[in-house]
């Protein structure tokens, strides 16, 4: 005996509450229990339960009361798994063809608050349709679409219907693939060019002056459009630097509108993403985070989840996120390595466990990794040390906690992207980068990303509408290693204390003015070097440490430049350092970029 049940709810990402699509284009979920059949609505783009059923124990049961209660306790198991969700909106696919600008592409679509995600370039068609995208962008890529084995796009792509956007690279592509005409420039073309727009009527270019500046990068060049497309717009060395057919809504751009040199770039892409593919630009951190939350909570149910707190911001939301779905199935464990900025484990413990009530345990670990860094001085070597000390205190902690399923990572849209796009795979290991967020594998834990879609600063706002501190929402990046790696040569606790009180100072100075610098600064701390230099105090000599001074502006860490700093903030910041801090006599400014150095000295 099967009890029915209809239920009409909306709900986001089937599968990520467990259905599969069956053969005739819908869905079906089944876990032995409870089985349901659901659909997609062509029209409004909503999932649909149409029907659930439960199977009743007692089979031979005609009883109504029996098949009452099976249909009751089916509807509350969905319900219980739909949650407070709405549909999402429909969003953009990026395609990849390996360009330096792809993150940027997405960066931009998300300003303009349209959902994006970045695909590599030979992801498969079902890929694709599997997200119903509104619009596909392709992007640029360092090879040339003359070349033997130049990357090519699914042809379903230019047959789907769907509003399409070509970047450099992208736009050739398109050009070749209908049966247009290219050449290889003579020399490539690098850098600012000036755009005559030569299409104000097209819906691509509305809004943009006769000229502007944009930013070109490319050594091919379109010298006939497809049947169907016209020339939209021309550089001095570029004949055609942008084509489109507003038939059939293809559009391409020589430039690259996503850098913020290409003037009005920005315009053109939300031409694109509003104005031909008809997107509302609905994506926002509110409906993100609720349906994060229904999300957690249709996936974890009533199992437990371990999270490791490192104070940050990306592990801070993540774990605030997760408590708000499932609040004391969680457990968050704190490890302070006695390697964490003043004050900073204990506002960390407070934060949590007092203003937002997460079951917190916080382990004072110093003397063990005092003892695990004891006489080492290479970076490497302290970096490994750390992380596997890190792992170890956080098993044994976990393993305390019973029958716990899940692991809490506060992985991020660029580490993912990074292990999926063509290009970024190769490159030298520059430092081995310790997170809380590179957890055991062997703990055969199943893995929460609830932030694998999310910038940086999206994080940030997520945290915003979470109610996190603004000390916490805002706080600037730390190594997972901490003040170890700000440590050159040994670390000893009076080295730690040294470099920790350096930095309180180099923080409170900047931070009491950095509204005020522009570009403010992105990142910045003290660093103890292992040198000692001759100084004068009072009247004696003096034979003391060297702390050097960093302060870089930045968007991600990726590149910096070293921050212009006033000359009477870094005056306040070297006298209060060799007045109060013991031990220290001279202090430098890192006036070094990234690339060449790095930001963190080891
Ligand atoms: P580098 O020194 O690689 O730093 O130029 C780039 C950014 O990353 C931070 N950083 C780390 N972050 N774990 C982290 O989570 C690490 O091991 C780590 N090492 C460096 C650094 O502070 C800068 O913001």
């Amino acid at each position: 005996m099967r009890a029915h049940v209809v239920l009409a709810e909306w709900l986001l990402v089937p599968r990520a509450l467990g259905f599969s699509s069956d053969a005739n284009g819908g869905f079906r979920y089944d876990d032995g229990d409870l089985t349901a059949a659901a659909s997609i609505d062509p029209r409004t783009q909503h999932f649909e339960i149409q029907r659930a059923e439960r199977r009743d124990s007692d089979s031979d049961s005609t009883s109504f009361g029996r098949r009452r209660k099976a249909e009751s306790s089916a509807r509350a198991k969905l319900c219980r798994m739909v949650g407070q969700v709405s549909a999402p909106p429909r969003g953009v696919v990026i395609l990849d063809f390996g360009a330096q600008y792809s993150q940027l592409i997405a960066r931009r679509t998300r300003e303009a608050r349209v959902y994006s995600e970045i695909l590599p370039y030979d992801a498969s068609w079902a890929e694709i349709e599997k997200r119903n995208p509104a619009a596909i962008i392709l992007t640029g890529g360092p090879e040339s679409t003359l070349g033997p084995d130049s990357p090519g796009m699914d042809p379903r792509i230019l047959k789907s219907g769907i509003p399409l956007l070509g970047i450099c690279y992208g736009m050739q592509l398109i050009a070749r693939d209908l049966g247009g005409e290219l050449v290889p420039l003579g020399h490539a073309e690098f850098g600012p060019a000036q755009l005559e727009n030569d299409a104000p009527q097209s819906s691509l270019f509305a809004g943009i002056p006769a000229t502007s500046r944009v930013w070109m990068s490319h050594g091919d060049s379109v010298v006939t459009p497809p049947a169907g497309f016209t020339s939209l717009a021309h550089t001095a060395r570029c004949a055609i630097a942008a084509i489109g057919d507003e038939k059939r809504k293809i559009f391409g751009v020589q430039f690259h509108p996503e850098v913020v040199h290409s003037e009005f770039g920005k315009s053109v892409i939300e031409n694109f993403l509003h104005g031909i593919a008809g997107i509302d630009g609905s994506w926002e951190m509110d409906s993100f985070v609720d349906r994060s939350i229904a999300e957690i909570r249709a996936r974890v149910g009533d199992a437990r989840v371990i999270c490791a707190l490192s104070g940050g911001v990306d592990s801070a939301v993540a774990a605030t996120l997760v408590a708000r779905a499932i609040g004391q199935q969680l457990t968050c464990v704190f490890v302070d390595t006695g390697l964490l900025r003043k004050d900073e484990a204990k506002n960390v413990i407070e934060a949590f466990r007092d203003v937002l009530h997460l079951n917190v345990i916080a382990i004072d670990a110093t003397e063990r990794f005092m003892a695990r860094l004891a006489g080492v001085v290479d970076p490497e070597e302290k970096r490994i040390r750390i992380g596997h000390e890190f792992i170890a205190i956080f098993e044994e902690e976990s393993n305390k906690i019973d029958d716990v399923r899940f692991l809490v990572q506060g992985t991020l849209y660029p580490d993912v992207i990074e292990s999926k796009t063509p290009g970024s795979k190769a490159g030298h290991k520059i430092k081995s980068h310790h997170n809380v967020g590179g957890l055991p594998e062997t703990m055969k834990l199943e893995l929460l990303e609830p932030l694998r879609t999310l910038f940086k600063d999206e994080v940030r706002k997520a945290g915003a509408v979470l109610g996190l501190p603004p000390a916490i929402v805002a706080r600037q990046p730390f190594p997972g290693p901490g003040l170890a790696v700000r440590i050159l040569g040994a670390v000893d606790a009076q080295r730690v204390a040294t470099v920790r009180q350096a930095d309180d100072i180099v923080t409170t100075e900047i931070e009491a003015v950095a509204d005020s610098l522009t570009p403010r600064p992105w990142q910045y701390f003290a660093v103890l070097t292992p040198l000692q230099s001759v100084g004068v105090m009072g009247d004696g000599r003096t034979y003391a440490d060297l702390v050097a001074v960093r302060a870089i502006t930045s968007e991600d860490g990726m590149t910096a430049d070293w921050a212009r700093l006033p000359h009477e903030l870094l005056e306040r910041i070297s006298t209060r350092i060799v007045n109060e801090v013991q031990g220290v006599n001279r202090i430098a400014y890192d006036i070094t970029s990234k690339p060449p150095a790095t930001v963190e000295w080891e």
